[in-house]
């Protein structure tokens, strides 16, 4: 009954039974209480399961630290999955093939070379222990080698395994590593020749199969003798070669390897005799359809080299390349049946075959024939030839082929042994059996028979040998201990091979001449029914089960007896025998013919063929051993000799059937495991105390379950069993040996439990301590790089702020400096192009002006030469018409006066008043004379009025008016001075005659005077007005000439200005105007008449600067000011006052009429301007000159007018800007 503490807790791993993987994982997710008909599991791709508990729980996983050990005996848990689960671990995660299972070594088939098996390697395992290195093929060597060198013990490795499973591989890796470690004693070749057997064994004895391409189709065990640790020779034995496979190969398969190898030769000039082809076209090679290999032909070189160094001539190699020759040739021989019936063959004499077969082996031909088709029977007192059927025939050719393969590869072991065999002999040993491991297929035939016989004792000697370990490890320890539970295949192989065994039977069948498959079936049955190993198949067949060690095999009878058998036509070996090849005749020796020598042989020559020598008698007078028997001999004494060594087991596993590298099928693998006795060993194990540890070891490694008492100063042994008392309780679950503690299984997993829970507990209380304490550290740790930032960050915030502050200080003064400069540029930039446009505007300006005034002068030169002329041409016009209207009207006056004049001229009385009135016109003309010569005094002497008329221009004397002062009638009259000299001179007359004559008519009065002496005076008046009309016109000429001057003057004069360009020239000028001006006035002034402009309107509004080009722009405002001076000089106030309002008022009318004529604002502002600065200059005392204060206005006031005047300036200002704006805008 399971102890509550077994049951397995929840979270527990269990390994449940699967169709593929043989076996799963899965995990408890409840609690198992005792009498629970499921166990609640979740497993590994997350699926939950109920799984039915049937008779005991599912396995249990070992603990995670038990996984992949080197030793699966370690495992707490000795149990197929386990075992399973371990070696898929190692083999995958890890790719390591070799794993221990206490003395057993399993190695799993890599199907991939592995960089393990070099000479370092070899090395690195020379000397080392066991336990020290990882598992290897080597280590185990190590061992035996070391154990045979330590005790003189005979050792042994046996090696076992599936077909493929790398058997020989492992083997020839053992031989490789004693030859190495061993070296070899004397002959130095000796290591070569034992390393040289594998390729001769192998061409002679493997074959491809489909499981595997170089199959060893034999049991080899070969034993490498030793002395004094050093390698002297060795010997091979084999076992039941598969002689079949000489003359019969399954689909994919092939016969041996040397008949390729000899076919893929045949071109080589010392086989061209052998009558060798492609290996296709040979009956005994091309039965598979499978005859190419890797490189047969550079094997056979390998063969060769090998024969050589093993010793083997030349001669002898080809003798035996003929033989072979031969049985591929035997093998064509075309046997042809006589009949319909089958009864009676024959063989064709030109059969080419045979030919070969005989010339091959010096043979003739009619005794093969014979030999082939008849045999020969031997009955009482007679003996007579049957003749065989076809089929009997080609079995019996068959038979000669395989007995003569069979002899060869005798002969060739023989050889090698030969070769290998030291003279000195050998001490210690050891040997290899490179055997076929326990087979169970679905045909099972004698071979497998056989081979499972051999296994099931292998399995025996394997069991005793573990048994006796286990027995002698518990006596060493004084461990009461029985095998309770030891599984003996004893009566297994008691059914075998005792008496009236299987083989005993069949061997009896075999003798008995009608014995068959079938009747030696029913014997089988009456015999062992019985028996728990044997059991008879259901089906109605010839069939039997034995129950091995590793599971039951069903055999079938057919074929058993005749294979047992092995018959051997005798007639044809006796023929061999007889042969004349020496090597052939030594191949057919037989048995107890003792070790004839080849060389004696043939100096002894060829027999007579026919003739059977003295030896040859045939068997069938001898008693011939069978098959089985030979077998069963050769077994006993190979367990025999096994018994006397110390045994090492390999187990080789074949991973996957597809020889695929690193592939693990879990099946294949589980199928290998309980076949080759792992698991066995592991039963046994598990079935005592399969857990041992030293007390130290245990000590060492629970030493956290030892309580303080029970540490009893320094004796570990009784700490240990004061411990497991306490811990364990039940004193069946573990025994305290001598040196160790053994433990029953499960027990180190309990104990791995409590460890693992002790350890966990201190480490959590470890853990909270170390974390508190590295959280305390920690903490201080941060809090001190935590205030180690703070300030470092805050120095850097701060930098970082103070470097800000600074940028922004920087930033701002560079904006300041940045902006003012680019302020700057732009104000220099719109003051150059201020400037610019000032210059081109004033430039434009100054060039309009400048052009109008030259316009303007040439206008003036033109209007004055146009008026003047016009005005001459009209005065010529009418002086002429005046004059032809005087000289009519004269002429009629005259010629009117004439006839009065006649008439009176008659009277006296006119003559007297001829007389009076001519003196009288004497007296008025003198008169007239004078006051004309006054008059023209007065014209051409006045100091300003050419100038002044010069100066206006055209507004001189024909268009202004002139007033004429006195006479209010003569002050109205407008008229030219010319008009007016005629008009002084006529008014001059008139007056001469009084006022009243000249009012009533002037003309009819002269006509009245029209005498020869007044016509005279009147002709030389004429002439006289005439010169002085001409001396008028030269003057004006003179004039002309003049004011051309005058306007040169003004052309320089404005030349001079444009020159100056500059404000004091202007100034300057002004001045000097203002002087002249001045001077003007005061030479005016001292005129007490009014002046005439005080008294004329000025019309504003109409005058513009370019009115009068020559003018200066300021005239009005000098004008006015004149006028205001005069005022002041008159001490007319009002009138000056209501002259300043009238031309305010006038100004700003201008200034709303033209608001947006530039000029005119600009000339009304100027005036404006002027005029108040003269009434300032001139109004007031302070800041003037002496000499204006000298000539300031005496009597006004006009400091009202002059704040009018200055509000009217600002007016224009405002307006002349919005003016500028308006014309600039556009342009800018
Ligand atoms: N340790 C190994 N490392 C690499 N490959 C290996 C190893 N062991 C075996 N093999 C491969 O497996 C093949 C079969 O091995 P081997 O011939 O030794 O099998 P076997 O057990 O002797 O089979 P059989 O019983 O048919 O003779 C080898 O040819 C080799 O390719
Ligand atoms: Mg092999």
């Amino acid at each position: 009954m399971l102890s509550t503490r077994l049951l397995p807790p929840r979270g527990a791993r269990v390994w449940i039974p699967d169709c593929v993987q043989v076996w799963r994982a899965a995990e408890i997710t409840r609690d198992y209480e005792e009498g629970d008909a499921v166990l609640h599991l979740c497993l590994e791709d997350g699926s939950m399961l109920a799984y039915p508990i049937e008779s005991q729980l599912p396995p249990l996983c070992n603990p995670e630290c038990l996984s992949g050990k080197d030793d699966l005996v370690a495992l707490s848990y000795l149990h197929e999955p386990a075992v399973l689960h371990s070696l898929r671990v190692r083999f995958l995660e890890a790719n390591a093939i070799y794993t221990y299972c206490g003395i057993i070594l399993v190695a799993i088939n890599p199907y991939k070379p592995l960089p393990i098996y070099e000479e370092e390697v070899i090395y690195a395992y020379s000397g080392r222990e066991m336990g020290d290195m990882d598992p290897h093929i080597f280590a185990l060597a190590e061992e035996a080698y070391k154990q045979m060198v330590r005790f003189g013990k005979n050792q042994s490795l046996i090696i076992s395994g599936e077909s493929g499973a790398g058997k020989t591989a492992s083997a020839k890796y053992a031989m490789r590593y004693f030859t190495a470690v061993g070296g070899c004693l004397g002959d130095s070749s000796m290591e070569e020749k034992v390393l040289a057997s594998s390729p001769v064994m192998e061409a002679f004895g493997n074959a491809k199969t489909t499981r595997n391409d170089n199959s060893s189709r034999f049991g080899k065990y070969i034993e490498i003798g030793f002395s004094q640790a050093r390698v002297t020779g060795a010997t091979i034995k084999t076992y039941l070669l598969e002689k079949s496979r000489v003359t019969f190969q399954a689909r994919a398969e092939r016969n041996y390897h040397i008949f390729y190898q000899l076919c893929a030769s045949a071109a080589l000039s010392e086989l061209q005799g052998l009558g060798l082809r492609g290996a296709e076209t040979f009956h005994y090679t091309c039965q598979g359809r499978c005859t190419a290999g890797t490189d047969d032909a550079a094997d056979l070189d390998s063969t060769r080299h090998a024969f050589s160094l093993l010793g083997v001539p030349e001669a002898d190699q080809l003798e035996l390349f003929s033989i072979l020759a031969a049985i591929l040739h035997l093998g064509d021989i075309a046997i042809r049946g006589r009949d319909r019936h089958g009864d009676g063959c024959f063989v064709e004499s030109a059969d080419e075959a045979l030919g070969q077969f005989c010339t091959l082996l010096g043979i003739e031909e009619a005794q093969v024939t014979r030999w082939l088709c008849h045999r020969k029977l031997v009955t009482a007192g007679e003996t007579y030839l049957k003749l065989l059927s076809r089929q009997q025939a080609l079995d019996s050719r068959d038979a000669l082929a395989k007995h003569m393969y069979g002899q060869v590869f005798k002969w060739m072991v023989s050889r090698v042994n030969r070769a290998l065999r030291s003279p000195e002999g050998h001490h210690t040993s050891i040997g290899i059996l490179d055997i076929y491991g326990f087979e169970m297929f679905e045909f099972n035939s004698f071979e497998q028979f056989c081979i499972n016989y051999a296994n099931e004792k292998l399995q025996q000697l394997f069991n005793l040998h573990v048994f006796k370990l286990e027995q002698e490890d518990y006596v060493t320890e004084e461990i009461p201990w029985v095998f309770v539970d030891f599984c003996d295949n004893q009566p297994c192989i008691e059914l075998i091979e005792g008496r009236l065994g299987i083989l005993d039977l069949l061997n009896e069948e075999c003798k008995m001449p009608q014995g068959s498959d079938g009747s030696w079936a029913q014997k089988l049955y009456q015999t062992h029914l019985g028996s728990s190993h044997f059991q008879k198949p259901k089906r109605p067949m010839d069939a039997f089960i034995v129950c091995h060690f590793a599971g039951k095999v069903e055999y079938q009878c057919s074929g058993f007896v005749e294979k047992n058998r092995d018959t051997i036509p005798e007639e044809l070996v006796g023929l061999l025998r007889a042969s004349k090849s020496a090597l052939l005749a030594e191949l057919f020796l037989e048995d107890g013919d003792g070790a004839v020598s080849l060389q004696s042989r043939r100096s002894s020559g060829p027999r007579l063929p026919g003739r059977p020598s003295r030896r040859s008698l045939p068997s069938s007078q001898r008693s011939k051993k069978s098959i089985s028997s030979q077998f069963r001999a050769s077994l006993n004494r190979l367990m025999e000799m096994l018994g006397s060594t110390m045994p090492h087991y390999v187990r080789c596993i074949k991973p996957n059937d597809g020889k695929l590298p690193f592939v693990f099928d879990s099946r294949r693998v589980v199928e290998q495991l309980r076949a080759c006795g792992v698991l066995e060993t592991i039963r046994i194990s598990a079935a005592g105390y399969p857990s041992r540890w030293t007390y130290q070891e245990f000590f060492d490694r629970y030493r956290a379950l030892v309580s303080r008492e029970e540490l009893v100063g320094a004796d570990v042994k009784q700490s240990c069993s004061l411990a497991l008392g306490r811990l364990l309780q039940d004193p069946s679950k573990y025994q305290c040996g001598k040196s160790k503690v053994f433990f029953r299984a499960g027990q180190v997993a309990y104990l791995e439990e409590l460890r693992y829970r002790r350890l966990r507990a201190a480490c959590t209380l470890l853990q909270r301590h170390l974390r508190g304490w590295l959280a305390r550290r920690r903490f201080g740790r941060v809090r001190a790089a935590v205030l180690c930032l703070q300030r470092h960050a805050r120095g850097l915030l701060a930098r970082r702020l103070a470097a800000m502050l600074r940028r922004s200080r920087a930033a701002v003064v560079l904006q300041k400096t940045l902006r003012m400069v680019l302020a700057r540029r732009s104000y220099l930039r719109t003051r150059r192009a201020a400037v610019t446009i000032q210059a081109f505007a004033r430039g434009m300006f100054a060039r309009r002006l400048y052009q109008q005034m030259v316009r303007h002068q040439k206008a003036v030169v033109i209007q004055a030469a146009v008026r003047g002329w016009l005005a001459r041409s009209r005065y010529a016009r009418l002086r002429g018409a005046v004059l032809y209207l005087q000289c009519c009207y004269r002429r009629a006056r005259a010629r009117r006066e004439l006839q009065c004049l006649r008439a009176e001229a008659r009277s006296v009385e006119h003559y007297k008043q001829l007389h009076k009135g001519m003196e009288i016109k004497v007296m008025q003309l003198q008169c007239r004379l004078d006051e004309q010569v006054g008059a023209a005094a007065c014209f051409g002497t006045s100091p300003c009025a050419r100038p002044r008329w010069s100066a206006r221009g055209s507004r001189g004397p024909t268009s202004e008016p002139c007033q004429v002062p006195g006479d209010d009638t003569a002050s109205s009259w407008v008229c030219t001075p010319q008009q007016g000299a005629c008009c002084v001179s006529l008014a001059v007359i008139m007056t001469a005659r009084g006022p009243g004559q000249a009012r009533q008519g002037t003309p009819a009065r002269l006509g009245d005077s029209g005498s020869p002496g007044a016509r005279r005076l009147l002709a030389s008046q004429l002439q006289e007005e005439k010169q002085q009309h001409e001396e008028e016109v030269e003057g004006l000429h003179l004039d002309i000439r003049s004011l051309k001057q005058l306007s040169q003057q003004q052309a320089a004069l404005i030349q001079d200005l444009q020159r100056h360009q500059g404000q004091e020239g202007l100034q300057h000028h002004v001045v000097r105007l203002k002087e002249e001006n001045w001077v003007r006035v005061r030479e005016q002034g001292s005129d007490s008449s009014p002046h005439p402009i005080v008294s004329c309107s000025i019309p504003l509004g109409n005058y513009r600067p370019q009115s009068s080009p020559g003018a200066l722009p300021e005239l009005p405002a000098f004008l006015l000011f004149l006028c205001l001076r005069h005022a002041d000089h008159c001490r007319d106030e009002p009138r000056a006052r209501s002259l300043l309002d009238a031309a305010i008022n006038a100004i700003k009318r201008v200034m709303k009429k033209h608001s947006d004529d530039f000029e005119v604002v600009a000339l009304w502002l100027a005036n404006t301007c002027q005029l108040l600065n003269c009434l300032r200059q001139y109004g007031q005392d302070e800041g003037n000159t002496a000499r204006q204060s000298a000539h300031r206005l005496q009597h006004l006031d006009l400091q009202s007018a002059g704040r009018s005047l200055g509000a009217l300036a600002v007016q224009l200002y405002q307006q002349l800007i919005r003016t500028a704006e308006k014309r600039l805008k556009p342009m800018i």
